[in-house]
């Protein structure tokens, strides 16, 4: 698997499997075998998908080494703050029965995120955990955290698709190190995105479908994709991406596409800030 390289030297698997709402244990942990036997490399939960321990289960089943699967799991807003950062860390930890993890992220910019990311700090430093990012951050943020801590989030895991594309975004977060991670790259499926027409003429021409050309759009980018599929073929259709490459035309047409339009919260709306408050876990 292609890797990037981030700022503190570690190399993160390009492509990625999501498990957001794979709410049966069951179906999670045979997805995550499924990929892994597949060849993914690259797992992301968080503790808001209370699928943690699936994963887990997962991981230790298939028999791969440790040190060849990249985990990520995201701490909740909720426990944004120092003590309750370090205890949801812990828990985390233990239902995905692993005794280090390769990236934890500030899954929200709300709460006490300074807190949180003096905890995840002391975690980094005392090696439990290999790199560090946020999730949803605007760049603002992320540069302000990065610049009055010790250590600077190393990935910003935001929500990007060809209809919701950030390219400002996320050309600034190249440009300081921070590296950009696409979640919900086929746009959750909403908005008839496995329809759209661009996108499978673009496919026709390399014998590859809407899911494998959005893909390979965001690794050209330099972007971390992570996407969501319990279906065993697609987990095959999805990483068969690497023997192609898509044309400047081709770049530019899916570049068309932008609508600007996300199917999730946009997080800098202080009345999403308002929702958040009631929506624990
Ligand atoms: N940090 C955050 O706040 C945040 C928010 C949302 C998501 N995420 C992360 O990003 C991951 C992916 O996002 P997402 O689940 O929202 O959406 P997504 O990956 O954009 O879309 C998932 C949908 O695409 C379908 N699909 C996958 N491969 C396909 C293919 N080759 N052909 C046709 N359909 C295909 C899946 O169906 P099947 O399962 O039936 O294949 C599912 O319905 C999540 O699992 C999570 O890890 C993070």
């Amino acid at each position: 698997m292609k890797t990037v390289t981030l700022s503190n030297g570690v190399e993160m698997p390009i492509l990625g499997l999501g498990v957001y709402r794979i709410e049966d244990l069951a179906v999670c942990e045979k997805t995550v075998l499924n990929a892994i036997s597949a060849g993914y490399r690259h797992i992301d939960t968080a503790a808001l998908y209370h699928n943690e321990e699936a994963v887990g289960n997962a991981i230790r089943k298939s028999g791969a080494p440790r040190k060849e699967i990249f985990v990520t799991t995201k701490l909740w807003l909720t426990d944004n703050g120092y003590e309750s950062a370090k205890k949801a860390f812990e828990e985390s930890l233990n239902k995905l029965q692993l005794d280090y993890l390769d990236l934890y992220l500030i899954h929200a910019p709300f709460n006490d995120v300074y807190g949180a990311w003096r905890a995840i700090e002391e975690l980094y430093k005392a090696r439990k955990i290999r790199a560090i990012g946020v999730s949803n951050f605007s760049p603002d943020r992320v540069i302000d955290l990065g610049l009055y801590n010790e250590v600077a989030p190393m990935v910003n895991q935001i929500e990007i698709h060809p209809f919701l594309q950030q390219s400002k975004n996320t050309d600034y977060l190249l440009g300081n190190n921070v590296q950009p991670q696409a979640y919900s790259p086929f746009c959750a499926g909403r908005h008839d995105f496995f329809e759209n027409e661009t996108l499978r003429e673009i496919g026709a021409k390399y014998g590859k479908s809407i899911a494998q050309v959005t893909l390979r759009w965001l690794i050209q980018r330099g972007i971390v994709a992570i996407f969501k599929s319990a279906n065993k073929e697609r987990l095959v259709e999805n990483i068969n991406i690497f023997d192609f490459e898509l044309n400047a035309e081709d770049m530019m047409k899916i570049a068309e596409l932008d609508e600007n339009r996300g199917v999730y919260f946009s997080y800098d709306d202080p009345e999403v800030v308002k929702q958040f408050k009631s929506f624990g876990k």
